[in-house]
Order: structure tokens, then C-alpha cells, then sequence
């Protein structure tokens, strides 16, 4: 049984419970994260944080805790669960702050309420072999979601829907168009790789600010691979060489079908084989320690 953080105890994941008045239950009014750890060590913990409390900012809730007290709980939550993990300890956490529960249902904020606080953490495996070999089949939506997806906001009902109607087309991830252009995954940022050149969207209101695609983005530049940030027509999918989603949970995906055609020859691409490898090597630097 695992243990959970719940607004200042640590308790069995079954014990723990919410009021029915939650606003994160009645509105889905809150924010969350999803941090990896590995070795027990917290994956580009700073920049989590970061952006947790500008999500916070968006929905106008001031940070229940401080980084220090956040750092303390996430650290005691992956240390009480560590005998789940065997002995990679690799965990994922993930952490939801919500607007607290009030004495009625009413949309405008309540006054005086106490933030709910809830932090678990989960076994992380190594990413299915099977990626690296074959990847992963996508399809092309419309970007169905609200104006405001710079926020990490717990109301997923649009992602949920998304990822649904791509799963029941065979396909693991929906690529998200908005007004002609690639924005994101239903639950993933997206490169494209066209002529030697990675590119991806640049940030903005429309799209969540991946700490993995910022990563991606940083290992381009330290390693002189040759990137841009820009826009990408959905017309011009069709002629990538490679297409990868990224996220915190699956690290970096390489789509291989889109629409049900190939793209390029139909396998991961030679530049997805490099930025796995430097990304690889940086979570074995976060694992001994050397980077965080
Ligand atoms: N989601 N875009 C969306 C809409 C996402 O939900 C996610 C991640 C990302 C990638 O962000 P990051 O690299 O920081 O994980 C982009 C998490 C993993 C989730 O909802 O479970």
C-alpha cells in the first residue's frame, strides 16, 4: 500500500479522502504537477516548482507552501514508498493543489478557505523497449481545450476526450491543431524534425510549457544540434522526417505512423537515437547526483 501526503499527514493511499465540497471535485478548480525522480533524486525539481506556482498565479491561489517545504514533503513521500520501487528507485510524483473546500457550491471564490494539498508517488519503469524499435502511432485533432493552456489546471475533461478518440484509433498520443498549426499531445509536447533541424512550437498561452521539452531544447544547444522554435503547419507533417512527443512520464517518444501513414521510412529517426542517448545520460547525471 502506498503513502500520500494529504494537507500535513502522511497516510495510506486508501485512508486518504477529500471533502465532496472539494472545488478540485465540484470545479476541477486546482493545479497539479507530475515530477520524475530517479535514484530518489527529483528531476529538474526547480523548474517543477516554478512552474507550479506560475499555474497557481493563473488561477490567482497563493502558494500553500514554500520550495523548501515542498522539497521536504516530495522527498518523505518517495522515501516512504521506496520499497515499492525495487532497487532502481525510480519514481514518478505527483503533486495537486486545489482551491480548498467551502461550507456551499458557488462559482466566485470562497472566502478564508484552506488550499487542499495532495503529493503521491508511483513506480516508474524504464520506457517499453518496443518505442525504441517501432514507436508509436498519432493522429491529428482539433485542438478542442480552453485559452489558457499554459496552466497546469487539473480540468482535463478536453485531454481526457482527446487521448480517448486517439486510442480508439489505434494510436497513443493525439497531435492538437489550433487554427492550422501543431500545437501539442493531448498530454505531451511535439518536435518535428525536418532537413537535420529539430523544431518545436514556441511557447505561449496555447500550449503547456514542457520542463521536458525545455531540456530537449538545452541538450540541442549544449550538443550543437541544430534547432528552432517555431511554428509548424499541420500541412507540413506529412513531410517530417521524424515526429517525437515528450513528456515528464515517457520521456521522448518517436511517432512513427501519423494518420496511419509512415512517417519518414516508418522507424525512429537517427536524430531521435541521438537526443534519447544525451537524455539518457543526463537522468544517470541526475541519478549519481551530478546534475539535478
Ligand atoms: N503531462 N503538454 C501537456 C498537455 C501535458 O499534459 C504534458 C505532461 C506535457 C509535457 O510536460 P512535461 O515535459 O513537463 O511533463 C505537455 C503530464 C505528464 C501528465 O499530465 O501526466
Amino acid at each position: 500500500m502506498s503513502t500520500v501526503y494529504l494537507n500535513g499527514s502522511y497516510l495510506p493511499v486508501e485512508e486518504a479522502c477529500v471533502s465532496v465540497m472539494d472545488r478540485g471535485f465540484l470545479f476541477g478548480d486546482g493545479v497539479y504537477e507530475v515530477i520524475p525522480a530517479y535514484g530518489g533524486k527529483l528531476f529538474r525539481l526547480s523548474h517543477h516548482l516554478q512552474r507550479l506556482q506560475n499555474s497557481l498565479d493563473g488561477i490567482r491561489l497563493d502558494n500553500p507552501l514554500s520550495d523548501s517545504a515542498w522539497q521536504e514533503i516530495l522527498a518523505e513521500v518517495l522515501e516512504r514508498n521506496r520499497e515499492q520501487t525495487g532497487t532502481g528507485n525510480d519514481q514518478s510524483v505527483y503533486l495537486q493543489v486545489t482551491r480548498g473546500s467551502a461550507a456551499k457550491r458557488d462559482h466566485g471564490f470562497p472566502d478564508r478557505v484552506t488550499p487542499t494539498v495532495f503529493v503521491s508517488s508511483n513506480p516508474m519503469a524504464e520506457p517499453d523497449p518496443v518505442i525504441a524499435t517501432q514507436g508509436i502511432a498519432a493522429i491529428t485533432l482539433d485542438d478542442i481545450r480552453w485559452q489558457y493552456c499554459d496552466i497546469k489546471a487539473i480540468t482535463l475533461l478536453p485531454n481526457v476526450l482527446l487521448r480517448q478518440q486517439a486510442t480508439e484509433h489505434n494510436a497513443a498520443e493525439a497531435l492538437l491543431v489550433r487554427n492550422g498549426l501543431v500545437i501539442e499531445g493531448s498530454a505531451s509536447n511535439v518536435f518535428v524534425i525536418r532537413d537535420g533541424t529539430i523544431l518545436t512550437p514556441p511557447k505561449g498561452k496555447q500550449m503547456l510549457p514542457g520542463i521536458t521539452r525545455d531540456l530537449i531544447l538545452e541538450l540541442a544547444e549544449q550538443h550543437a544540434l541544430p534547432y528552432r522554435e517555431t511554428d509548424i503547419d499541420e500541412n507540413s507533417l506529412q513531410q517530417a522526417d521524424e515526429i517525437w512527443v515528450t513528456s515528464s512520464t515517457r520521456e521522448i517518444v518517436p511517432v512513427t505512423r501519423l494518420n496511419g501513414s509512415p512517417v519518414g521510412d516508418g522507424m525512429p529517426g537517427p536524430i531521435w537515437k541521438s537526443m534519447i542517448e544525451l537524455y539518457r545520460g543526463y537522468k544517470d547525471a541526475v541519478r549519481n547526483g551530478a546534475k539535478n
